[in-house]
């Protein structure tokens, strides 16, 4: 198990409507007074990352949504110890631009922002906004590579020359480069074997969608082995809907009450959009391929992974993921201020006594 402590990242509510798709009262705005107070809670409750969303049109009922390179900053200009992970689309940005602006924020920011490469799962999206290059989805993931090569390069390297099939750069220098060294943290998401592919060869983080245990484990040595045959080092961040109640009952009661008032119309559209963009793959695979009506109430699977409970089972289940080599949660929340802050003083304590624990065991 690694001896670092797991780590802690939220999903910034950027987008209305919250993290569930149900008509169960959510105490979580997404304009940018709540984000901002809800940023400093949770560095104070000790989470690391803020991971915003990209979204320019409502797959699921997310109605509005503020664009996610620009509300980072806005968060990032709030705190001052939080990293952000601003998230782009290949197609609608381009290497170049994204390197640029990142690289400006980085700098305003003391090297704290980090990105998180979308390849882009809708179609309908893409339509609406003009990007009618809508790719097959391996195609996605090869122009995505090629996006994360081209940052990377453009980051780190003077005279940056790169001849792929979808980006082409000619000798050109950056300046200034970003603080952060090497370069800012790369994220990128999916459970395809594209997907997956990618994470073991270029970027530096791989963000999963909500699932078991057994299931993470499946996709952790899958992409372990992978990276270790490319030389490649690459961490691992599982999403999760997280429910800390003081008791077991009242945690389940939230539950059940969300799945009850799910708004079905919302949930099945998104249902159907994402399953074909996954039976798209080779494989007829993607992130959401075996997940049920209620798992797609959150929409990314984050019921699955079950830290739904009292601050002690939610702490061990954490310290379980840990030990088949996940390095951070992502977690989502109901009403975020709340539930941040009485995760940082009620979960969070007793992770790290388990870790601790653990730790001396193995010693
Ligand atoms: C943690 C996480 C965050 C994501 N954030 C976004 C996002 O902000 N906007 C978006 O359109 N897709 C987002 N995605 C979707 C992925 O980038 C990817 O397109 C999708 O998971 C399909 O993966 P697959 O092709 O492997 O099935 C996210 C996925 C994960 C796991």
């Amino acid at each position: 198990m690694s001896t670092e402590n797991i780590k802690f990242a939220y999903w910034v509510p950027n987008v209305s409507g919250g993290l569930v798709v149900s008509n169960i009262e959510q105490r979580t705005s997404w304009d940018i007074d709540y984000n901002r107070k809800l940023a400093q809670i949770a560095e104070k409750a000790g989470f690391e990352y803020a991971l915003s969303q990209i979204r320019f049109t409502a797959g699921y009922g997310a109605e509005f949504q503020h664009e996610s390179v620009s509300f980072s900053h806005a968060l990032l200009a709030a705190t001052t110890k939080l990293k952000v992970i601003a998230a782009i689309l290949p197609g609608p940005w381009n290497p170049v631009l994204a390197a640029k602006q990142l690289a400006t924020i980085d700098l305003l920011t003391e090297g704290r922002i980090a990105v998180n490469i979308v390849s882009g799962w809708f179609r309908g999206e893409f339509t609406a906004i003009g990007e009618h290059w809508w790719l097959d989805h391996n195609e996605r993931y090869r122009r995505s590579k090629e996006f994360i090569e081209a940052l990377k390069g453009i980051w780190t390297q003077d005279n940056f020359t790169y001849r792929g099939d979808f980006y082409r750069f000619s000798n050109y220098t950056l300046k200034p480069k970003p603080l952060q060294q090497p370069h800012p943290e790369i994220f990128q998401g999916g459970s395809s074997r594209a997907a997956r592919d990618n994470a073991a060869s270029v970027s530096d983080w791989y963000f999963t969608n909500g699932n078991t245990v057994e299931g993470i484990q499946t996709q952790v040595d899958d992409i372990r082995a992978k990276a270790a045959a490319n030389n490649h080092q690459v961490k691992i961040g599982v999403n999760a809907f997280v429910i800390a109640r003081d008791t077991e009952e009242e945690a389940k009661a939230v539950l059940a009450e969300i799945i009850a008032k799910a708004n079905p119309d919302a949930v099945n559209a998104f249902g159907h959009e994402v399953k074909n963009a996954g039976a798209a793959s080779p494989e007829k695979e993607g992130n959401w391929a075996k997940s049920t009506f209620e798992d797609l109430v959150q929409y990314n699977d984050g019921f699955k992974t079950n830290l739904i409970g009292t601050p002690q089972q939610i702490a061990e289940r954490i310290v379980a993921l840990k030990a088949v080599g996940v390095d951070l949660v992502l977690a989502g929340f109901l009403h975020f201020q709340e539930e941040v802050a009485y995760f940082g003083e009620k979960v969070l304590p007793l992770v790290r006594e388990l870790e601790a624990k653990k730790l001396a065991k193995a010693a």
